[in-house]
């Protein structure tokens, strides 16, 4: 037993020791060998390896093999379910053309756009691609658009931002002008000989820089910094605040819709009542069907509801296709030629019919989880102890149970694993864009899941990782942690150069 003097004692020790660079583990092993005398080792804060964790998407999971991809079925897909898959594949997948053609079920691409299909961005099921060099358009990574609120003035509760006043909440860097097609001309002229033009173009430079770690090796770093040519329809606003957003990966998505709110609410701690420098908010967005507000999951900062909502809002933002929810062209009150082009809209009065969009909501939600590789490598199981003992767990919440579903019976009540906690982290200055997001601020992010994360290589090249794509390897996806994750990055640097392959090696392996 300890004197009040001693114990006094200890909670000072524990405080020195559990300064950022102590790892959480160590301080915790420490403190409790400090006052009990005993540390009882990993056991107590690694779980132990479960069997569930070779396949992370429960039932729906599938092998990698032959071709890696995260565009694959779920395994147990019904079979009475497989045409509807197919069916909406072909729609995320082939070219949206331009209004009006014989296949009326494809036309009504535009006027203005960023890509002609789904899997043009989310390549294969996986991420989009970002161009090394700064003379290459952007494509298939966009630009979200906003500027700041005045004082007093309210945000549209249905977009969550002020939109620029010209060129709305996302730039579209493509239209269905011929010139612009043959890239024959820039879209500013293209706009001047009153054609449809592409709002602009969009470049990145990269600025490079080395990280040296406490044992003396070094990574490279890179980060983009975003430059706007040939804008179509005049000045940007002098305020505007951009963020640039790479395509993430598809797979497992109707999981993740399946996992109950409150098991999200539980693991929220807006106030960081439990003093681990970690808190973890939850969005609130808009949700067009029942029209009000309600907590975001999806996106990049959580800022989508549900599944119907992510597409819906992709075929008319991204792709320029009317449907149900978003009715309406792409085109802003200051683009008169982009309003005047003839759109695809067939009898109910937009370009693509409900049954239709559920196809490719449904084949999104579909998609299988890869399954785990190389669980039982011990480098492998030796990343995994390290995982948690540096606490990446907090925030890449390893597991959960889906809720019923009447309607997705095969995706209900399965344990997955897709180690996010889907909740928002100020992530620090580094990784911010300066742009809100509903109630997201211009510092926070969604936790990204990482099963699939080690395969983004070798499903489409695109190795992009970080909202921005900005990380070409995990390894520099985790030096940028910042924010709420400051003591945990600190606790990855300060492990062996062995370690951190280890635990690389463990999170390539999810
Ligand atoms: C121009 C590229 C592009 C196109 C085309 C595109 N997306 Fe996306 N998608 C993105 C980006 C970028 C995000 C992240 C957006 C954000 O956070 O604001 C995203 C987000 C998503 C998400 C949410 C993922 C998550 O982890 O929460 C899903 C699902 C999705 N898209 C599906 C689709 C479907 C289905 C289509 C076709 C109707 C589509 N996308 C078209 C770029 C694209
Ligand atoms: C405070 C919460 C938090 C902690 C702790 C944390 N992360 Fe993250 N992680 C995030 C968020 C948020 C992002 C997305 C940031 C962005 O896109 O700018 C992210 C992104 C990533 C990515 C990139 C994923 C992708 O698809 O782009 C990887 C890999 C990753 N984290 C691994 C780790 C590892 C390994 C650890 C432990 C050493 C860790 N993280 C600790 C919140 C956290």
């Amino acid at each position: 037993m300890q004197n009040a003097e001693q114990r006094t004692d200890t909670v000072k020790k524990m405080q020195y020791l559990s300064k950022p660079g102590m790892s959480r583990f160590a301080a915790l092993c420490l403190s409790a060998f400090l006052l009990t005398g005993g540390c009882s080792g990993t056991a107590t804060d690694v779980p132990p390896p479960e069997d569930a964790e070779l396949l992370p998407g429960g039932a729906t999971t599938t092998s990698i093999l032959p071709f890696p991809a995260l565009d694959k079925m779920a395994d147990n897909l019904p079979a009475e379910l497989k045409a509807d898959f197919y069916a909406g594949r072909a729609l995320a997948e082939q070219p949206w053309v331009k209004a009006p053609t014989i296949t009326t079920a494809r036309d009504g691409l535009g006027p203005v756009y960023n890509a002609r299909a789904c899997l043009a961005c989310h390549i294969r099921g996986g991420k989009g691609r970002l161009p090394d060099d700064s003379n290459t358009p952007l494509f298939n990574v966009f630009l979200r658009l906003s500027i700041p609120a005045d004082k007093g003035q309210s945000v549209d509760e249905t977009l969550g931002v002020i939109p620029e006043p010209t060129y709305g909440d996302q730039l579209q860097t493509q239209s269905i002008a011929l010139a612009h097609q043959l890239r024959r001309d820039t879209p500013d002229n293209i706009a001047a000989q009153g054609d449809v033009a592409p709002e602009a173009y969009v470049y990145i430079e990269w600025e490079k820089s080395t990280f040296t770690y406490p044992d003396g090796q070094q990574a490279e770093l890179r980060q983009p910094s975003v430059d706007i040519r040939y804008p179509a329809y005049g000045a940007l606003h002098p305020h505007t605040l951009m963020s640039l957003r790479n395509a993430p990966a598809i797979h497992g998505m109707g999981l993740l819709e399946l996992i109950p709110q409150r098991d999200i609410n539980a693991l929220a701690d807006p106030d960081d009542s439990n003093h681990d420098g970690i808190s973890g908010r939850i969005n609130q967005v808009w949700d067009a069907v029942q029209q009000k507000s309600v907590p975001g999951r999806f996106g990049l900062k959580a800022n989508r509801p549900n599944m119907d909502m992510v597409v819906a809002s992709a075929f008319a933002n991204d792709i320029g296709i009317s449907n149900p929810l978003f009715p309406q062209q792409p085109c802003t009150d200051n683009q008169p030629a982009c309003a005047r082009q003839i759109n695809g809209n067939g009898e109910p009065g937009f370009e693509l019919p409900a049954a239709l969009m559920q196809l490719v909501t449904d084949f999104s939600r579909n998609l299988a989880v890869p399954e785990r590789r190389d669980a039982s490598d011990p480098q492998v199981h030796q990343g995994r102890t390290l995982f948690y003992q540096s606490g990446c767990q907090t925030c890449h919440q390893p597991s959960y149970t889906t809720g019923d579903s009447a309607e997705f019976p095969h995706l209900a009540n399965q344990k997955i694993w897709p180690y996010s906690d889907l909740l928002l982290h100020d992530m620090g200055a580094g990784l911010a864009d300066k742009r809100p997001d509903f109630l997201a601020s211009g510092s926070e992010w969604r936790t990204p899941p990482l099963w699939g994360a080690g395969l983004l290589g070798r499903v489409n090249g695109s190795n992009s990782y970080l909202h921005d794509g900005r990380a070409r390897s995990i390894e520099e996806a985790i030096l940028w942690h910042g924010g709420e994750a400051t003591a945990v990055r600190q606790n990855f640097i300060h492990l062996t150069k062995t370690e951190r392959q280890a635990l690389i090696k463990f999170v390539e392996s999810l």
